[in-house]
């Protein structure tokens, strides 16, 4: 179970449980943090691999990809830089409002960069393809997608990742940086949200 939350219910890492001081709602365990991290460790590699001897700058899509930008910029044996974009696709709860708008833009130039935009998921891919269009512009030299989770059933949009974490079924999953509403980005584990209590 994963530390600082209160057991409810089944097998530890396949049952329910309570997030401490976010007691309202209970979350089940998808991906534990030991398979993230064994992941994000081979994602590094396949990027320190195909970028051999080169710069990479990672961006990072905030809020939802800081915790797997920091794991994953520190497995990457190469010369790196960090930069982060802000943007609104989704409100406070679980649907897309199917606008994006740039909230913080990114510090500095990606010009003839080798660029890695740094996602959390890919649910409808309306977000990835908005921001592939309007880094595209600025004439990076490479520009690819690093995904922790995919949600390949949601998509509208014909986008993919480079790198993708994990592939996930249609499940609105929380933890490790996803949120709802604000809430439950510091679980360890990626969580799913609103599994029925057990009777
Ligand atoms: P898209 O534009 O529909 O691909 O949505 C991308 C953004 O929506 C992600 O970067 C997340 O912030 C958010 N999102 C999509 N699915 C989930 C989910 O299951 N949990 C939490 N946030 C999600
Ligand atoms: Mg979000």
């Amino acid at each position: 179970m994963p530390r600082g939350c209160a057991r409810v219910a089944g097998p530890q890492e396949r049952g329910t449980f309570m997030p401490t001081g976010q007691k309202d709602k209970p979350l089940k365990v998808l991906i534990r943090r030991s398979a993230i991290e064994e992941r994000v460790l081979e994602v590094a590699r396949a990027i320190t691999r195909d970028f051999k001897g080169q710069r990479v700058h990672l961006i990072g899509v905030l809020k939802g990809a800081c915790i797997f930008l920091s794991d994953l910029v520190r497995e990457i044996d190469l010369e790196t830089s960090i930069d982060f974009i802000a943007v609104s696709s989704y409100g406070k709860g679980k649907e897309s409002s199917g606008q994006v708008r740039v909230l913080k833009d990114l510090d500095s130039s990606i010009e003839g960069l080798n660029v890695i935009l740094v996602e959390d998921i890919l649910d409808t891919g309306l977000t990835l393809s908005y921001l592939l269009r309007v880094l595209q512009q600025r004439k990076p030299k490479v520009l690819r997608v690093a995904a922790l989770l995919d949600k390949p059933s949601r998509r509208v949009n014909n986008v993919q990742g480079d790198y993708v974490g994990f592939t996930i079924p249609n499940e609105f999953v929380v933890g490790y940086g996803l949120d709802y509403a604000e809430r439950y980005r510091n679980l360890k584990d990626v969580c799913i949200l609103n599994v029925p209590p057990p009777p």
